[in-house]
């Protein structure tokens, strides 16, 4: 699925967050959001999922102009997108397969679907040894691939990650980084990676939409 923005602003209060941003994520890609912190990045995943509005400009999702869209085609919409986050956000008292199945039971997956396509992410993400545990047993690679799986549960068009390997090393960091590439290029699935790690966004080869104080940088230099 596409995301497309064009000349979009936002503003909270006198704090200028984003200014003029205008990019093409065409259905499929893979692409970088990548700048240091408070640059924008979170601030754009936010505005996809419509958790925030733009000050101006338009965000089209799909056929989709946010704008104008009502909320159950919002919410019909939310539902293709999987995110995952820097900090996990899994629910503690419950194990890896109850936090798949709630996020399938939410979206409104039949209950009969569900015991099957738990089985199929968590070896996608080679945690099949881990369906029992609980986030308190999984190392930090592991709840990262573990919030993967619960991502990729719903079947999304477009998965967002929000700086995903923000609290893992290095191995952890290119062991998931791999895993969505080939998510992306396996299931044609849209990737937006935000990050601030510049070793990852080189070695890549992948679009990249670089941001400096709410800006797009036209011309990039990484060192
Ligand atoms: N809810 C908010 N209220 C006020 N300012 C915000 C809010 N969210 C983000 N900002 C500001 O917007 C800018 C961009 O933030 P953010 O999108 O979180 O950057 P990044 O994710 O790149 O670190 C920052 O200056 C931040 O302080
Ligand atoms: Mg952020």
């Amino acid at each position: 699925m596409r995301i497309n923005f064009k000349n979009v602003d936002k503003n909270f209060g006198l704090i200028d967050a984003l200014k003029d941003i205008s990019f093409d994520i065409n259905s499929g890609d893979f692409v970088f959001l990548f700048g240091p912190s408070g640059s924008g990045k979170s601030t754009i995943i936010k505005l996809i999922l419509s958790q925030l509005q733009p000050s101006a400009g338009q965000i089209k999702i799909g056929s989709y102009d946010l704008a104008t869209t009502n909320k159950k085609d919002i919410d019909a919409l939310r539902k293709k997108i999987g995110i995952i986050f820097q900090d996990y956000q899994l629910i503690n008292d419950k194990s890896l397969e109850e936090n798949i199945a709630l996020n399938m039971d939410i979206a409104g997956f039949p209950s009969q679907q569900i015991p099957g396509k738990i089985d199929e992410v968590i070896k996608k993400v080679n945690l099949s040894s881990r369906r029992f545990l609980y986030p308190s047993q999984l190392s930090g690679g592991e709840l990262q691939r573990a919030a993967l799986a619960r991502a990729l549960s719903t079947d999304p068009k477009i998965i967002l990650a929000d700086e995903p390997t923000g609290n893992l090393d290095q191995k952890n960091s290119w062991n998931l980084v791999n895993l969505l590439k080939d998510i992306n290029q396996k299931q044609h699935c849209t990737v937006l990676m935000a990050t601030h790690d510049v070793e990852i966004v080189r070695s890549m080869g992948k679009k990249i939409i670089y941001l400096q104080d709410g800006r797009i940088v036209k011309n990039l230099k990484l060192k």
